[in-house]
């Protein structure tokens, strides 16, 4: 299973493994980390999945899409590393991928 590096809010950085074929926000959320809150399910249209994607990893994930961009508009904390999670699709190509989970907004 491909291994998920995910660093908190508060600093934390804890590896976990997940199944390929979920999104990198269902995996994220199925192992615990309650800060990234998903509330639209992976629909694209919260943005409570935003994460910062380690850069040498972006030429391996899906480009944004409009609504990505749209939706990442709204957060204050964006960056050029800035993601939504659930638009992500975590394959064993990405693993080892670091992530940090954006601050609320
Ligand atoms: S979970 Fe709502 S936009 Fe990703």
């Amino acid at each position: 299973m491909p291994r998920l590096i995910v660093t908190t809010r508060s600093g934390e950085t804890r590896e976990v493994e997940a199944a390929a074929g979920l999104t990198v926000m269902e995996a994220i959320r199925d192992n615990g980390f309650d800060e990234l809150l998903a509330l639209c399910g992976g629909c694209c249209s919260c943005a409570t999945c935003h994460v910062h994607v380690d850069p040498e990893f972006r030429a391996l994930l899906p480009p944004l899409s409009s609504d990505e961009d749209d939706l990442l508009d709204s957060s204050d904390d964006r960056d050029e590393n800035s993601r939504l999670g659930c638009q992500i699709p975590f394959t064993e190509e990405l693993d080892g991928l670091r992530v940090r989970i954006a601050e609320e907004d």
